[in-house]
C-alpha cells in the first residue's frame, strides 16, 4: 500500500490514523502507517508535551503527525466565561432534567469536567502548536478549515506538511488556495464532524478539484478492500479514525462504551449537533435523541453547545450511564466487532488489500501477472 505520498513521508503503508490516544498513534506508526495524534483535548501545554515525549520514546523513530482544531470562523478575544454567559437558562434546565431523568450522579466536589471546548479556540490551538513544533512532527492537520497563513508558513519553514479535512470539493479548493499540501476528503460516513457527501462521490471529486495535490480518503474505511477502493478512486492514501477506538491500545476509560461500540451496527450512528453544535457523526443514544427531538429546545451553535454539555458528557462517561453513553464514531462501527491490536488491524488491512487487488486483476484478466 505504497504511494508517492507514503514514500515522501517514509512510511510503508499509505494508511494515516487519526487518534486521540498517544499509544494508538505510536502503534500506528510502528506498524508502518502514519499516526496522527488529535490535540483538541489538550488545554494544558504540559500535558501535550508529556504525551509527545511518550510518543517520541515509543515510536521507534518512525514519522508521526499532529491534528489541531482551528475553526475557520474564529472565536477570538472571547473567554470561556463569555461563552458561558451566552447559554440560555432553558438549555441548562434541559441538561439538568435529562440527567435527572436518567439518574446520572454528580461529579465529586471540585472534580473538573474532563472535556472542555477551549481546544477549539485559536489561541489554545496556537499554544499546542508552540509545543508541537519542538518535536519532529512530519505533518500538521487541521479539522475545521484551512489553518491561518502564518501557521502554514511556520510549518513549511520547519519542513512539516500541512493537511486539512474537506467535506466538499469547494472546501478542498479553498485548502489548495491556502497553500495546504494534503487534502483529507472526509465523507458523510465518517466519525466526528462531517459533511453531507458520501466518500464514494466525494473522493474522486476532491481528487479532480485539487489535482495535483495528494488526497487522502476518509470516512467508512475499515478494511483492505475499502483501502483498495479509495486508491482506485485516485486517493494517495487513506485516513482512518473510528477503527482505532476498539483497538487494545485505545484508552476509552469505559468498558461499557467499548461493549457498545463492538455491538453497534452500521445503522447505529447519527449525524447530530448534540456534542459540539456542528453536525458530528456519533453513536446514536438517548442523549442524541433528546437533542434531536423536535419537541426539545434544540442545540446551540458551536462553541456554546460544547460548553453546555461538557460536564454532562463527563458525568455520563464517568458513571457509564449506558442509554446516554456515546462517542464520535462512523458507520464503519458495524465492522468493529472484536478488540484487536493496532498491528492486527494492519495485518487485516494488508491481507484485504491484496485480496481486492487479486480480484480486480482476475476480473481484468490479468491473473498471474
Ligand atoms: C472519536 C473521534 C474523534 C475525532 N476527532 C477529530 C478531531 O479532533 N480532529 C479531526 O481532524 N478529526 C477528528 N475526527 C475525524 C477523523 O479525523 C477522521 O476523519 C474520521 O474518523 C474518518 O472516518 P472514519 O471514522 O469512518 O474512519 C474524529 C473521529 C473520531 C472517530
Amino acid at each position: 500500500m505504497q504511494t508517492e505520498l507514503s514514500n515522501q513521508l517514509g512510511v510503508e503503508h499509505a494508511v494515516f490514523g487519526f487518534t486521540p490516544f498517544p499509544a494508538v498513534a505510536a502503534a500506528i506508526s510502528r506498524a508502518g502507517g502514519f499516526g496522527v495524534l488529535g490535540a483538541v483535548r489538550y488545554t494544558a501545554p504540559d500535558e501535550l508535551k508529556r504525551d509527545l515525549d511518550w510518543i517520541e520514546a515509543h515510536v521507534d523513530g518512525r514519522p508521526y503527525g499532529l491534528d489541531v482544531v482551528m475553526p475557520a470562523k474564529k472565536v477570538e478575544g472571547v473567554t470561556e466565561a463569555d461563552v458561558e454567559a451566552m447559554i440560555p437558562e432553558a438549555h441548562r434546565d434541559f441538561v439538568r432534567e435529562t440527567l435527572v431523568k436518567h439518574g446520572v450522579p454528580e461529579l465529586a466536589e471540585g472534580e473538573a469536567s474532563g472535556w472542555r471546548i477551549t481546544g477549539w479556540m485559536e489561541q489554545v490551538a496556537r499554544t499546542q502548536l508552540d509545543v508541537a513544533f519542538d518535536y519532529p512532527i512530519r505533518l500538521l492537520a487541521n479539522a475545521l478549515g484551512s489553518p491561518p497563513a502564518d501557521v502554514v508558513a511556520r510549518a513549511h519553514d520547519q519542513g512539516v506538511l500541512v493537511a486539512a479535512l474537506a467535506g466538499s470539493a469547494r472546501h478542498a479548493r479553498k485548502h489548495k488556495d491556502a497553500g495546504i499540501d494534503v487534502v483529507v476528503a472526509q465523507g458523510y460516513e465518517a466519525g466526528g464532524h462531517t459533511g453531507e457527501i458520501a466518500s464514494m462521490v466525494l473522493t474522486p471529486e476532491v481528487v479532480e478539484a485539487v489535482d495535483p495535490l495528494p488526497v487522502l480518503a476518509a470516512g467508512g474505511i475499515g478494511s483492505g478492500q475499502q483501502v483498495a477502493a479509495a486508491l482506485a478512486l485516485g486517493a494517495q492514501g487513506v485516513w482512518l479514525g473510528s477503527v482505532w477506538l476498539t483497538t487494545t491500545e485505545a484508552d476509552l476509560h469505559s468498558p461499557a462504551l467499548t461493549r457498545k461500540l463492538l455491538a453497534a451496527g452500521s445503522g447505529d450512528t447519527v449525524r447530530s449537533r448534540a456534542l459540539t453544535g456542528k453536525p458530528a457523526r456519533q453513536l446514536r443514544t438517548e442523549w442524541t435523541d433528546a437533542w434531536d427531538d423536535p419537541d426539545g429546545p434544540g442545540t446551540l451553535p458551536m462553541p456554546l453547545q460544547g460548553l453546555l454539555v461538557a460536564e454532562a458528557v463527563s458525568r455520563i462517561q464517568k458513571y457509564e450511564v449506558e442509554p446516554l453513553l456515546g462517542t464520535p464514531v462512523g458507520q464503519i462501527v458495524g465492522r468493529m466487532n472484536s478488540e484487536r491490536s493496532v498491528q492486527a488491524v494492519f495485518d487485516d488491512l494488508t491481507r484485504g488489500f491484496e485480496r481486492a487487488v487479486d480480484r480486480v486483476n482476475r476480473i481484468a484478466g490479468r491473473s498471474g501477472q
